[in-house]
């Protein structure tokens, strides 16, 4: 099957060109000048006033994760069908490893609910529940499958929390054996002190769940982790930073030559304390989430668009972790759990279909990147620091025939009407949009096309990577 993409704008993290793209069976076949070529095709796909774009990769999902008491309300089928109407076309989800249990249990777990399941090509990171000696040894054993990247805890101390010497010792493997440390860095030992005495003055609404995650519990954990990254040797990724101060930490340790990198949510880039969490009622809980949404005031927002602008900040993911506001039909009661009390809402809002669409329009619309690093910050980059570049993350010929056809002048409205994933509500009710995903291909296949979905359960496959492409 050859698909001929005619007349677009092709635009990738380096060029923007006019150009027609040729496609043949799961790969890119040819880049050319229309007109310029004689090349016949099976299908075609008029892109014209169009953008013609890598489908996007988005590396921090939490599928059907355990959270809380409950779990998040997107599956593998859902959640990658959702990411396919976006323009996603790859995710790397999180496998989770619980104390007591090894890493390959929970690896081969993780790929269990995921097999047969996804619409669009997957990945894995492990998270780390319990750093020991065997665990340590398991590190090994999943580069071999492909997982080549560890999360790790300084939040949520007597769940997935690990010490700084559990840390480091997980940092020296991976300095070891070549895998990148994601870390979860918020002083998880101090928020719980803020929590609980929040708790007992009687602040219980959602937004205490800000209040007591103050910039400083975030930037004073970036610094321990990069030190520790340091005097190990290893890769470090800063997940879903939301505070400026933290990311100037990861400024700062860049600029003294350290292969150190940092990721953001467009949660962190469109919310804020005073809009969203502290909206009236219980309202604010929708956008309880770890590290939390912060002060407009203080100005983080607006510094983060700007550390991503600079490259102070690489990536731009999700962090996809959706929990209902009313009851869910398999789980029941989700964010609710914390009516009345902040600190049993279950942490992480819904964003996997929404992430491409909302850079282009925050990000391109208003001037605050160009097209090329649009496309850096949701494709490619996220494609290198994970091992995936260049079958993933750019269009070129040999890569996977992941392409996004994307209307830069249509304009439309974010509601959880037209939205596809499995949660009752939009963290962007009502924004007004211009740029809209209209084509998705998956390895040449078409999942998206004239408003209709054609892909199938099982039509993605599992993707073991390699180490990361991004490094110093
Ligand atoms: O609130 C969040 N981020 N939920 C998902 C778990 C995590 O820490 O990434
Ligand atoms: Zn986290
Ligand atoms: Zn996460």
């Amino acid at each position: 099957m050859r698909t001929l993409i005619q007349n677009g704008t092709v635009v990738t993290a380096t060029e923007t060109m006019e150009a027609d793209v040729l496609v043949d069976g799961e790969t890119v076949a040819g880049i050319a000048a229309p007109g310029s070529h004689g090349w016949t095709a099976d299908k075609t796909v008029d892109a014209s006033g169009k953008l013609v774009v890598p489908g996007a990769v988005d590396v921090h999902t939490h599928m059907e994760l355990p959270f809380g008491g409950t779990y998040a309300s997107d599956n593998f089928e859902t959640g990658t069908r959702a990411a396919a109407w976006g323009g996603t076309t790859t995710i790397i989800d999180f496998a989770v490893q619980v104390k007591g249990e090894g890493l390959m249990e929970g690896y081969e777990a993780w790929m269990g609910k995921a097999e047969g399941n996804c619409a669009i090509d997957y990945g894995f990171h492990m998270i780390m529940g319990d750093v020991n000696d065997q665990t340590l040894k398991e590190m090994d054993m999943l580069m071999d499958e492909g997982v080549t990247s560890f999360k790790l805890f300084m939040a949520y101390p007597g769940v997935l929390y690990s010490d700084d010497g559990e840390i480091f010792r997980a940092m020296q493997k991976a300095a070891e054996n070549g895998s990148t440390i994601m870390m979860h860095a918020e002083n998880g030992i101090a928020i719980d002190v803020l929590r609980e005495q929040a708790v007992q003055r009687g602040e219980t609404d959602p937004k205490y769940h800000t209040i007591t995650r103050p910039p400083i519990t975030e930037s004073e954990a970036t610094h321990r982790a990069i030190a520790l990254a340091e005097l190990a040797g290893c890769p470090l990724y800063v997940v879903h930073m939301s505070a400026k101060e933290a990311v100037a930490e990861v400024a700062a340790a860049r600029n003294r030559g350290l292969n150190v990198y940092g990721e953001t949510c467009p949660q962190y880039l469109f919310l804020s304390l005073e809009q969203h969490l502290a909206a009236p009622g219980f309202e604010g809980a929708k956008y309880v989430c770890s590290t939390p949404i912060r002060s407009e005031a203080e100005g983080h927002q607006e510094a983060l668009w700007q550390y991503l602008a600079t490259n102070d900040l690489q990536v731009v993911s999700t962090d996809h972790c959706p929990f209902c506001m009313g009851d869910h039909p398999v789980y029941g009661t989700q964010k609710r759990l914390g009516e009345g009390d902040f600190t049993k809402i279950p942490n992480g809002l819904p964003g996997v279909e929404d992430r491409f669409e909302l850079i282009y329009h925050g990000g391109v619309g208003q001037g605050r990147l160009g097209l090329n690093r649009w496309i850096e910050v949701c494709c490619t980059t996220p494609a290198k620091m994970f091992g995936l570049y260049p079958k993933k993350g750019t269009i070129a010929v040999g890569s996977d025939a992941d392409i996004a056809v994307f209307d830069p002048n249509e304009t439309w409205v974010k509601s959880a009407e037209n939205h596809h994933m499995d949660v009752d509500y939009s963290c962007y009710e009502g924004l007004e949009m211009t740029g809209k995903v209209k084509t998705v291909l998956s390895r040449g296949r078409a999942l998206i096309e004239n408003g209709e979905y054609h892909g199938a359960p099982g039509d993605g496959r599992y993707l073991p990577r390699d180490t990361s492409q991004y490094l110093i």
